[in-house]
């Protein structure tokens, strides 16, 4: 008998597969429809904590704070209009009342300013975990890496005085010492790190000669990145693991399970598949199981880690040197 059960943040999920935070898990009735095409939990769309900031602010009477981070500003203009904090509070309430999966609240945060005590009201409104999504891009030269870090930790802090839930934490990998910072991040009190985000990718369009946006969705040969990380952090960090970009399908389950990972997160593949992906993925994985005589996920997960490999270099390899040899034959 094959089970698919998989312990992630401390929460019990049925299987690995977790549908990640985006536009589609806006809504309970996508959600509901998720869950129906048997996701292991679901991440909703984050919360921006200027959002947040806002509606403190406007609680108070002030003005609309004017400094927005860049990469949010398209998006909390849009969720003003659209939707109230209150909504948000409401999107957990009603999507736990109607899904029988765990609920993961998402908050995309930079700083440790007023929105933090909000997170209280996410854990009172029923999530069962909460996921951070922090994105600082180390674009400016003169900054120290060490003070980068600090100011995650500083978040983790402040957000964990104010819940109790589980915590997880999704991050990019532009940290200069991408192995210590996870380290670090893992003995922070937090009980899972989510690798990594996709973010936003800037194009050029060579014929206007301006910047464009690229496409908002991954490949499956993306991947490649994340999967490397688990393998390689599956060896010291302190904490769960959940894969997260160019999970396409259940091969790409499979591989980041045995990478290490503890749960896997698919979002571009459920945007262009629609969500039946996940049952397909899990009947892949179901049926790989089967004919590798694996029956639960901790019986293969970490296998192909780097510390389990003869060769463990292999993670660590950045050239091609044997396979343009081969290709090549010089
Ligand atoms: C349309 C869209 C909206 C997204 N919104 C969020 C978000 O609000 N918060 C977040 O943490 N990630 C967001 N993401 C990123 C995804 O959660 C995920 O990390 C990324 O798409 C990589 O996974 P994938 O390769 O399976 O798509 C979004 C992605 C897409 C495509």
């Amino acid at each position: 008998m094959i089970n698919l059960k998989t312990n992630y943040l401390g929460l019990e999920l049925k299987n690995p597969i977790i549908v990640g935070s985006c536009g589609l898990t806006n809504s309970v009735e996508n959600i509901e429809e998720i869950a129906r095409n048997g996701a292991g939990a679901v991440v909703l769309k984050s919360l921006f904590e200027e959002q947040i900031n806002i509606q403190v602010a406007k609680a108070m009477g002030a003005s609309r704070q004017s400094q927005l981070h860049a990469e949010s500003e398209d998006y909390v203009t849009y969720f003003e209009k659209m939707h109230l904090v209150e909504e948000y509070l409401k999107l957990v309430k009603n999507t736990k009342e109607r899904v029988d999966i765990p609920v993961i609240a998402s908050i995309n945060c930079h700083t440790n300013s007023e929105w933090v005590e909000f997170a209280g009201r996410i854990e009172k409104a029923g999530a069962d975990a909460l996921e951070l999504n922090i994105f600082m891009l180390p674009s400016n030269p003169n900054s120290k890496e060490v003070a980068l870090e600090e100011s995650y930790l500083e978040i983790i802090r402040s957000v964990r005085e104010h819940v109790s839930i589980p915590l997880s934490l999704k991050i990019g990998y532009y940290f200069d010492n991408l192995a210590r910072a996870l380290r670090t991040f893992s003995r922070a009190d937090i009980e899972g790190l989510v690798l990594f985000n996709r973010f936003y990718s800037p194009d050029i369009d060579i014929y206007k000669l301006t910047p464009k946006a690229g496409s908002a969705y991954s490949t499956s040969e993306e991947i490649h990145i994340s999967l490397r990380w688990i393998a390689i952090a599956s060896d010291f960090v302190e904490c769960d693991l959940c894969a997260s970009t160019g999970i396409h399908n259940g091969e790409g389950v499979v591989k980041q399970l045995l990478a290490g990972a503890k749960a896997v997160q698919m979002v571009s593949a459920i945007y262009k598949h629609k969500p039946i992906r996940i049952s397909e993925s899990l009947d892949f994985l179901n049926n790989w199981m089967k004919k590798h005589k694996f029956t639960s996920i901790e019986s293969f997960r970490g296998k192909v880690s780097r510390q389990q490999l003869k060769d463990p270099v292999v993670f660590e390899r950045v050239q091609y040197l044997r396979y343009m040899s081969e290709v090549t034959g010089k």
